[in-house]
């Protein structure tokens, strides 16, 4: 059996990005044979900065009606949230005391996180690493499906589960990531040079998937571009437009091409309008299942049993573990 894992912060609203790089890679996987999603909440990963009690509430429940209004398959999958599973911090502990603060240092998601910290840089911003390591070994995962900005962390959990096999007895699979050739990095709407953030301070940056429709066409339809006038892909001269051609064709399945062609003799306008049109339809079907999920007693009843299933696995993992390092009296 192949096992499938990715977790979200819930630290934001949820956003297109977060979707093309992360959920959509997921979900076409959970139709081939001999497959387990795992899916979670990475709730604990949201505190390494400050969070508003009442919002990180709201939005772990937001989080997990979203990824079921995906189309996360019940019967293909479990969900759960990251602290309701405490061998995540079990086994987190282990891998700090097997991860050198060198190696964390240079992590580049720390070294940017820490730059935008007005109240100090948590210890658990620079440990974020070893507990996503743990996130994934606990349960043998063959393959991560993230983002881009993923690819880093990613590494040192093939890293830390390597060093710990070799210093223990294989204990750990090492787990491959699956990163997208397209969707994998979005832009802001308003500035392409930076990845679309979720914690971005202006909303005009990014397409929430729970955004008021209308508010989301305007948001593509004023994003930046460039003055040159044509569609086409051109990451390093024409990197706005080009994020737009790589929504147009995640959302459709049209290669990018084939939208080259067909835009080739209209305009930015033109262009835009049908994109804000095909974002338009693709959030009114997410939200309208997320309104059944969100207002319906079935979430907890999901979470619930996501969160047993996943507990039995882990604990079972880091008691191997414990016995491995000669902890405790077994
Ligand atoms: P986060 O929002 O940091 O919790 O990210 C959750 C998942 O979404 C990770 O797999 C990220 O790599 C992915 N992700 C976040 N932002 C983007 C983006 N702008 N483009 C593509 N993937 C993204
Ligand atoms: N660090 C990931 C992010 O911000 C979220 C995450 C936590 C994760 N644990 C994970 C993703 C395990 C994949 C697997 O995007």
């Amino acid at each position: 059996m192949r096992r499938i894992l990715t977790g979200i912060q819930p630290s934001g609203h949820i956003t297109l990005g977060n979707y093309l790089g992360a959920i959509r890679p997921l979900l076409s996987l959970q139709n081939e044979e001999d497959t387990e999603l795992l899916v979670f909440i990475a709730d604990l990963h949201a505190i390494t900065v400050p969070q508003d009690r009442q919002n990180l509430k709201k939005n772990i429940k937001e989080l997990a009606a979203l990824f079921l209004a995906c189309g996360l398959d019940l019967n293909k999958s479990h969900m759960f949230i990251q602290s309701e599973v405490p061998s995540h911090n079990q086994l987190g502990w282990v891998l700090e005391c097997n991860s050198y603060i060198g190696e964390l240092e240079r992590m580049t998601q720390f070294k940017d996180k820490k730059q935008k910290q007005v109240e100090g840089v948590s210890a658990g911003l620079l440990t974020y690493p070893p507990l996503m390591a743990a996130d994934i070994l606990l349960y043998d995962t063959d393959l991560v499906p993230v983002g881009e900005d993923q690819k880093q962390h990613l590494e040192i959990t093939r890293n830390l589960a390597e060093r710990f096999n070799n210093k223990y007895g294989e204990t750990f699979k090492v787990p491959e990531p699956f990163i997208l050739k397209e969707g994998a990095r979005i832009m802001s709407l308003v500035d392409p040079s930076r990845k679309m953030s979720k914690s971005d301070p202006n909303p005009k940056g990014f397409i929430a998937l729970l955004d008021d429709i209308n508010i989301a066409k305007k948001k593509i339809k004023s994003a930046i571009t460039d003055s040159d006038g044509t569609i086409r892909y051109d990451l390093e001269n024409k990197p706005g437009i080009s994020n737009l051609l790589t929504i147009y064709s995640s959302l459709t399945n049209i290669p990018i091409k084939n939208l080259e062609i067909r835009y080739e003799n209209t305009n930015y306008q033109n262009f835009k309008e049908d994109l804000a049109n095909i974002v338009a339809d693709f959030l009114t079907k997410i939200q309208s299942k997320y309104d059944y999920y969100i207002n319906s007693g079935d979430l907890d009843l999901i979470l619930n049993s996501g969160r047993d299933y996943a507990y039995h696995y882990a604990s079972r993992k880091i008691q191997k573990v414990y016995r491995r390092i000669g902890l405790g009296r077994n």
